[in-house]
């Protein structure tokens, strides 16, 4: 797939499979991480690799979070959050590595997480491997933060589940440029 066709048909896909998507695959969607913009080239992210039984783990995690919030969670609750992290065969914790800065504001530093992020995706569908991006509660939540190892400065940005698309690719109505897009000052 060419650079502008892989920018225009970016979808997500929700369903996605086994296996693991081949090395050279992955080493490509890392790259492509880390050449997203980054004001005064801080690099201010990294990334953690779940995959395999890490996922159980990552699951155990969630389901424990939730019921830190709510006693009363049923059981069918916690085996939803325990399953979530089964829903791809690999999942990229973006975090954002945050740090006070005098010309690069901790926003830029979020931006720039997510902009690689959104390069992994755009790499990924151009490799023809299925992304989605979910936050969540669990993005934010104090006891993934710690039982992930975060420091307090860092961030979660998203949890990219990655893997190969099963069904059908999800077709969007195609945007008209000019509804967002327009001249400054206006032309009357
Ligand atoms: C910062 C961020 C957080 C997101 N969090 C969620 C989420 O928690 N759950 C979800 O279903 N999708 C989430 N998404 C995915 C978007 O909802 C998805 O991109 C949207 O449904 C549009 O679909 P598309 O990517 O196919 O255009 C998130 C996307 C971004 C950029």
């Amino acid at each position: 797939m060419d650079t502008q066709q892989a920018l225009h048909t970016r979808v997500s896909a929700p369903v996605l499979t086994d296996p693991v998507p081949d090395a050279k695959v992955l080493e490509n969607i890392y790259k492509a991480a880390l050449r997203a913009p980054d004001h005064l080239v801080l690099r201010p992210w990294r990334f953690l690799l779940v995959r395999g039984e890490a996922r159980s783990r990552l699951g155990k995690l969630f389901a424990f979070a939730a019921q830190s919030d709510h006693a009363e969670i049923t059981e069918d609750q916690l085996e939803r959050e325990r399953a979530k992290p089964l829903r791809a065969p690999l999942i990229v914790i973006a975090i954002a590595v945050t740090r006070d800065h005098d010309v690069v504001p901790e926003t830029e530093q979020l931006i720039s997480t997510g902009a690689a992020v959104s390069n992994m995706m755009l790499s990924a569908h151009s490799q023809g491997i299925g992304a989605m991006w979910p936050t969540g509660a669990m993005a934010y939540h104090p006891v993934i933060k710690q039982g992930l190892g975060l420091a307090e400065h860092e961030k979660i940005v998203g949890f990219l589940y990655l893997g190969h698309i099963q069904g059908r690719v999800k077709q969007v109505p195609e945007l008209i440029v000019s509804d967002f897009f327009g001249e400054w000052p206006e032309k009357s």
